[in-house]
Formats: C-alpha cells, sequence, structure tokens
C-alpha cells in the first residue's frame, strides 16, 4: 500500500538565528519544486516564529516540527512549552528522543502523556523508539515494550496522527547507521505490532522512518526498504547541499 515518504530534520541544539534562518531559506528555495515527499523541520523552539515566517506560504509538503512538549496546557511550568502553545506554528512535534530519555531524564510514561497531548492539540506525533544496543533478529522486544507504554490508552483513531520514528541509539550521531535490512526487519515487527494492538489496516497505514547516521549517500538503502516510510536526520540535516539532496534521493 502506498505511505507518503516523509523526511524529518532534527536540528537538536544547533544554529543561532543567522544560520537557522539562511538555511531555512536555502532548503525552502531548493525545494520549491519537489514532489510527493512531506519535509518536516524541527528547529530549537526559539527559531520556530522566524521559520513560521520564512515559510508562510510554503507549498504544502513543507511543515515545522518541534522537538519536544510538555503535557501540561498551561500553567506554573517554568521554562516548558505546551502544544496549545506550538499548534499555530507546528503540524508535528518530536516526542521521547532517546536523547529527552539519556539527558531529562524523561521516562515512556511522560513520552505516553505527550503523545496524547500532541493528539488533543490537533497536532501529530513523531513518537521515536529504539534500542541501546544491537539485537539480534527478531529479539526486539525492547522496541516493543517502549511502544506498548509510549501508546497506551491511544485508541486505533488517534493513529493517523502518529509517525513511529524508529531510532537505533547506538546509530544516532555515531557516524555508523544501521544496515537497511536490520532496520527494515525492526520496522516489520513494529507493523506486526500495531497491527495485533490494533488491526491489520493500522499496521499497514502507520508510517515508520529510520533515524540514525542518516546521510545522502546511505539514504536510498532505507527507503529503498518496504516497511521504511523515510527517514529522521539530525547531524545531515544541518548541512543545506547535504539536506536538499537526501530529500531529492527519496
Ligand atoms: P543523526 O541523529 O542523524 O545525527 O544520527 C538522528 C536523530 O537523533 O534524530
Amino acid at each position: 500500500m502506498y505511505r507518503e515518504p516523509l523526511v524529518v530534520a532534527n536540528w537538536k541544539m544547533n544554529t543561532n538565528l543567522a544560520d537557522a534562518t539562511v538555511l531555512a531559506q536555502a532548503i525552502k528555495k531548493d525545494l520549491e519544486n519537489i514532489h510527493d515527499v512531506q519535509i518536516i523541520i524541527c528547529p530549537p523552539f526559539v527559531w520556530l516564529y522566524p521559520l513560521f515566517e520564512i515559510f508562510q506560504h510554503k507549498p504544502n509538503y513543507f511543515h515545522l516540527g518541534a522537538q519536544d512538549v510538555y503535557f501540561e496546557k498551561n500553567g506554573a511550568f517554568t521554562g516548558a512549552v505546551s502544544a496549545e502553545m506550538l499548534k499555530d506554528l507546528v503540524d508535528y512535534v518530536i516526542v521521547g528522543h532517546s536523547e529527552r530519555h539519556l539527558y531529562f531524564s524523561e521516562t515512556e510514561e511522560t513520552a505516553n502523556k505527550k503523545v496524547k497531548a500532541v493528539i488533543e492539540a490537533g497536532l501529530k506525533a513523531i513518537l521515536c523508539v529504539g534500542e541501546e544496543k544491537k539485537i539480534n533478529p527478531g529479539d526486539d522486544k525492547v522496541i516493543i515494550s517502549q511502544l506498548e507504554k509510549k501508546l497506551d490508552g491511544i485508541p486505533e483513531k488517534d493513529l493517523e496522527h502518529i509517525v513511529i520514528a524508529y531510532e537505533p541509539v547506538w546509530a544516532i550521531g555515531t557516524g555508523v547507521a544501521a544496515s537497511g535490512g536490520y532496520a527494515n526487519a525492526v520496522a516489520e515487527d513494529i507493523r506486526a505490532f500495531i497491527a495485533k494492538k490494533y488491526s491489520q489496516a493500522a499496521g499497514e497505514q502507520i508510517r515508520i522512518l529510520y533515524g540514525g547516521s542518516v546521510k545522502s549517500d546511505n539514504v536510498l538503502e532505507f527507503t529503498g526498504q518496504p516497511e521504511i516510510d523515510g527517514i529522521l536526520a539530525g547531524g545531515a540535516s544541518l548541512k543545506a547541499k547535504e539536506f536538499i539532496e537526501i530529500c531529492h534521493r527519496i
């Protein structure tokens, strides 16, 4: 079945205002005529508004995304940003990235609350899962257990607002990507889990991305796989030429 490909750029805690503007403008200019792929740029929170202005008259395959969110709507939560605040600026929010778990003590339970808050605000969640150490084929208990917790209490009707990003932690920022076959096997198991938990149709429809050291010269190894519908790029999304090349290759 056809699932529209997605490319997500996760800029993480990089760029200053000038860099962010130049990068966004380069991407917008070059990709203005690209087709059949959705592009989601996730800058740091502080650059969302300037980028919103740059992409204001954008073609509808360009989207802005946030890298995180807090699950409460508003109130005395110093430093936090809610989905309610984001909803006029972005279409997507990355939730449960492994760096949130590693450096900010986020748990699967908080990621679950964030997914619910994102959907309630009318946004889409890019829900990350991934193992810390390489696994043997078929032994993806860790990933399935993360999914169980992060999707807890989420009904099938909300799945259309969720994209799953499979990101093996050992491949993130290391320059050592998983092989296409390895990533595809995990994506297949994720699809089977969704089919079992919800329905066959849900398993077929959900979009699954691969992330972890994706570059222009290995992107086709992932997007050429039947179960993988796009990629999430970190480091490579900070270089205009490299990121544009990735989008063109898909
Ligand atoms: P990377 O990051 O492309 O730099 O490995 C991917 C991610 O963490 O989203």
